[in-house]
């Protein structure tokens, strides 16, 4: 039978994992200044506007989905205008200052 103490021990380490699960699954930190500059010289802007506010191609700000689907979307092939970004062009830190950026938008 656990003793209530030994309870109170795996309930913390329940709550440290799941703390350590959310900490994982996040975005990384963005820098919007940053994210800014990454946005033009990729040249987004040229389709999704000066501030992805939408040009030749759809706005994206207010910018609604999670940094998990925002890398897919940049990362895949699944559109026939918007060119796939991966890992050599944009790293998922410069991912994570885009993100930023078009999260900071308005
Ligand atoms: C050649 C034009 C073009 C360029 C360049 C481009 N996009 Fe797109 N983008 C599109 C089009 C068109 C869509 C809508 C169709 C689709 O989902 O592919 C889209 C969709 C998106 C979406 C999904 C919007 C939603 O609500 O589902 C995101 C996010 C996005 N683009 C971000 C970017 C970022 C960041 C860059 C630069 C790294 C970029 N795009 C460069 C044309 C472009």
């Amino acid at each position: 039978m656990p003793t209530p103490r030994r309870h109170l021990a795996l309930c913390s380490l329940a709550l440290l994992f799941a703390g350590l699960l959310t900490a994982c699954s996040g975005a990384p930190a963005g820098n919007v200044e940053n994210g800014k500059k990454w946005f033009t010289m990729n040249n987004c802007n040229s389709c999704h506007g000066e501030q992805g506010k939408g040009g030749r191609g759809p706005a994206i700000v207010p910018l609604d989905m999670t940094f998990a689907s925002f890398v897919k979307k940049l990362r895949k092939q699944d559109a026939a205008i918007m060119p796939p970004y991966p890992e050599t062009k944009i790293s998922e830190q410069d991912a994570a200052d885009i993100y930023a950026y078009l999260k900071a938008g308005k």
